[in-house]
């Protein structure tokens, strides 16, 4: 039998043969002295990308937005989300736990505009009943809405807000790479208006282990601080740094084939009976789809010998990847197909 196509997730991806042997070359130190210097060289890259002064390797997107909660806010302000945020609705309550804030949630569909915004932040409340609004964070691309892209005009208006409100703003840029490739903008045009960025290697980019969060100098100290707290100093890191920069080297301009795989499934399921797709939503690597006359559970179910996908929601989420090609994309297709003309 074959081996099923993998759309669970793009962090499902293993290293490829020239990561690995980037990965064995790779100068190492003991980062948690200072004194690795690929680790040096990914963050000092992924920080001129980002349009930021100094960035931080953290073992995980999660991490990267755990350390933006602590660094921007202290305990019982209020932090600003949008819909479905993976900051706030998978990241086991860590806002919560950790840094001790609360989330509202602004907007409708995952991404918010300045209006929307407008109406959740709060003043100043002089009585002190209030909890103080003291961050924003915006998720780009969104994956819970689907992989949409919030345009850069976009973020330059909640940015000008922002500063206007004395805001701090965090972008959790998990797959900020897919929006740049799908706007053909630099991944600055968003990150470099932010106070702060975490951009994941480990999604679309295909490293196994990574991100980093990048900001100013003094964020940048800061977060270091939190980033021992939690436990993510690592030691000689350089072995995964190296395979975060060859994914930059390697994997960034290929994600464009990711989202054409994207669309050509997404137009394939939205022909098929039964599928409730909105093609306008379908803008890069993430397809999410709800079925009339099948749970997300039964149908991933009735289709995991040959696909595997996931429930999402009330729907189910096809994710494509580094190890997806345009024949694994037919093959998904036809076994959607005999499921649902069952
Ligand atoms: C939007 C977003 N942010 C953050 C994360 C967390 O990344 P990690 O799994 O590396 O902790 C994810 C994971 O899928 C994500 O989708």
């Amino acid at each position: 039998m074959m081996t099923p196509v993998d759309l669970r997730s793009d962090t499902v991806t293993r290293p490829t043969a020239a990561m690995r042997a980037a990965m064995a070359a790779a100068l190492v130190g003991d980062d948690v002295f200072g004194e690795d210097p690929t680790v040096a060289a990914l963050e000092a890259r992924a920080a001129a990308l980002a349009g930021h002064e100094a960035g931080l390797f953290v073992p995980s997107g999660t991490m990267g937005n755990q350390i933006a909660f602590l660094a921007h806010t202290r305990p019982g302000d209020e932090v600003v989300v949008g819909v479905g945020a993976h900051s706030a609705n998978s990241e086991g309550g860590g806002a919560a736990a950790l840094a001790g804030v609360q989330c509202v949630v602004a907007g409708t569909d995952g991404h918010f505009g300045v209006d929307e915004l407008a109406r959740v932040v709060r003043g100043d409340d002089p009585s002190g009943h209030e909890p103080p609004t003291s961050l924003v964070m915006v998720e780009n691309t969104h994956n819970r809405a689907g992989g949409v892209v919030l345009p850069s005009e976009k973020m330059n208006e909640i940015a000008g807000f922002c500063r206007s409100r004395s805001l701090r703003l965090h972008l959790d840029g998990a797959r900020l790479f897919n929006a740049a490739v799908a706007a053909g903008e630099p991944v600055a045009a968003w990150a470099g208006v932010a106070d702060s960025v975490s951009l994941c290697l480990s999604k679309g980019l295909g490293a196994p282990v990574g991100s980093v969060l990048c900001g100013s100098r003094a964020f940048v100290k800061r977060g270091h601080r939190f980033r021992k707290m939690l436990g993510g100093g690592m030691r000689q890191a350089g072995i995964l740094a190296a395979a975060g920069l060859y994914a930059l080297d390697h994997h960034v301009e290929r994600l464009a084939d990711d989202h054409r795989r994207a669309r050509r499934l997404a137009e394939g399921l939205a022909r098929l009976p039964g599928v409730r797709l909105d093609l306008a939503r379908v803008q890069t690597n993430i397809v999410i789809f709800g079925l009339e006359s099948l749970s997300p559970a039964a149908f991933c179910a009735a289709v995991a010998d040959e696909v595997r996908v996931l429930p999402f929601g009330i729907g189910v989420r096809a994710v494509l990847h580094l190890e997806i090609g345009d024949e694994d994309v037919e093959r998904a297709l036809a076994a959607f197909a005999r499921v649902l003309q069952r």
